[in-house]
Parts: C-alpha cells; structure tokens; sequence
C-alpha cells in the first residue's frame, strides 16, 4: 500500500481553511512522520483507551471528544408542543443565518491554530451541501425560524438552535417533531453525532430517551 493511501483527503475543509486538509486513516510512525513534515492539517480520529504517545510526539494535539448519541422508535420520548411545526422549503439564505456564532463546541472552533470565521465557514458549507441536496428539516416556533437539522437517511448530521431561542429548554420540542417525522418515514433508529463536552445537547438527547456509543477522541495537526 502507498503512503497516499493513509490520508484521507477532506475537500471540503480544503475549501474553508485554504490549506490541504486529511484524516489519517491509521497511526503508524510511518504516516505521523510524513505529516509531520507536511504542511496541512491532519485529523485522527481514535478510540480513547488507544495509548496516545505517539500522537504526541508527533505534535498532534487533543481537539475534542465524539459520541453517538442513538435511539430506536420504542425508546424515543417525544414532547409535544402546538407551537412548533416543521417546514423544508425554507431558503439557504434565511437558514444560514441561524450558523453565525452557534457553534462554540465544533471541534475546529475549538482548534487553537484555526480561525473561528473558517471554522464557521466549515458549517456554512456543510449546510449548503445539505440544502442543495434537500436534506435540510427547519422547524419554526410561534411563526419564527427556531431550528435547522441536517439530516442523512436516519442521521441528524448537524443541527443548531437560533441563539435567542436557546437555553430556555425549547429544543426537546424542537427535537421531537423532527425525530416523529423520521421515525414516521420508516427509520426504526436514529443517531446523531455530538461533542460529549457540549452538554446541552447531550442532556438534550439524553431527554429524548437517547443512549451513547462509539466514543471516539479527536486529535490534529497543523503543519505551517
Ligand atoms: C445545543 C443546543 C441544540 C441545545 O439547545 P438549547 O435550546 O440551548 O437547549 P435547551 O435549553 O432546550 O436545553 C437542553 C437540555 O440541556 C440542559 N442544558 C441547557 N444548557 C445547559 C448547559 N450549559 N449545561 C448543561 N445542561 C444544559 C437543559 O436543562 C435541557 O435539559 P431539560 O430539557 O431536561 O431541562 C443549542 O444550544 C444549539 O443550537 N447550540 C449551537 C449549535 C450546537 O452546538 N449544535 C449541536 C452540535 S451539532
């Protein structure tokens, strides 16, 4: 197997951080070598227990912590609330704006060699990946845009709440409707991906009769 075989390349983070950008797809001294000593930015995704070493030695830095959350039609807890209600043809312009300053917990807001603006732009683009293709749930409450999620098949990929709507414990409601509609198309389980230190949404899931699996730590590397 060749070396280029190890990277990952990420094009879509190319497109917002302008530098090459790759997940390694394993941890050899080999592979951590190579992107030592080549600029961009690398990605490893590893399970926690793993020893880490390496990693560090290498100049690898710990970034963030994924979890999955999951739940089957049985287990889910809905929350029913007449003033929410669910709409997919609302445009990418109005939703987008729901993005700007939403997301503190993504692990490259929380990459210190990053900019906060790429890292917005990362979402944004994901976003309109999403909207082109007419994956996108938005949920208003009372008349007003509340909610975006992202979905694919029956993952919710990405998903945020307006900030003049959070933490006022509205999301469950939002929430529910979008799971009800999934579940309703046919899916008998629905998971998500989330950063286990953003426990909003963690409570959020866990509200919802959600469970946790497949733990996985987040490390990069920039190389300048
Ligand atoms: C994460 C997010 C979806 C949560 O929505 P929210 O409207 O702020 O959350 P709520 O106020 O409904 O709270 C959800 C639950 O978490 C709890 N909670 C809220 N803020 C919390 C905090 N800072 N720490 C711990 N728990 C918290 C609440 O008590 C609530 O539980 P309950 O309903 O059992 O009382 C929302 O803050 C958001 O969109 N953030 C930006 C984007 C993002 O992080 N998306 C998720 C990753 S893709």
């Amino acid at each position: 197997m060749k070396l280029s075989d190890h990277f990952k390349p990420l094009p879509w983070d190319v497109v917002a951080f302008g530098m090459p950008c790759y997940e390694l797809a394993d941890v050899s001294p080999e592979v951590l070598e190579y992107a030592k000593n080549t600029p961009g930015h690398y990605t490893v995704k590893i399970n926690p227990l793993a020893a880490k070493g390496e990693l560090h030695a290498n100049g690898f830095y710990y970034c963030d912590s994924l979890i999955e959350p999951h739940c089957s039609r049985e287990r889910f807890v809905s929350h029913g609330n007449p003033a929410v209600r669910l709409a997919r043809d609302v445009p990418f312009e109005v939703v987008v704006d729901l993005c700007d300053g939403a997301f503190f917990y993504g692990r490259f807001h929380r990459d210190f060699n990053m900019a906060r603006e790429s890292a917005d732009t990362r979402y944004k683009n994901w976003l309109k990946q999403f909207h082109d293709s007419g994956d996108v749930i938005s949920v208003f409450y009372e008349q007003e845009l509340a909610a975006f999620f992202c979905v694919s098949d029956n993952r919710l990929m990405l998903h945020a709440v307006t900030g003049k709507l959070q933490g006022k414990g509205l999301a469950k409601y939002f929430w529910s409707v979008v799971c009800n509609d999934l579940f309703q198309a046919g899916h008998k389980e629905l998971t998500s991906s989330v950063s286990s230190t953003n426990l909003a949404v963690v409570n959020l899931y866990a509200s919802l009769g959600f469970r946790f699996r497949n733990a996985l730590d987040i490390y990069h590397l920039f190389v300048g």
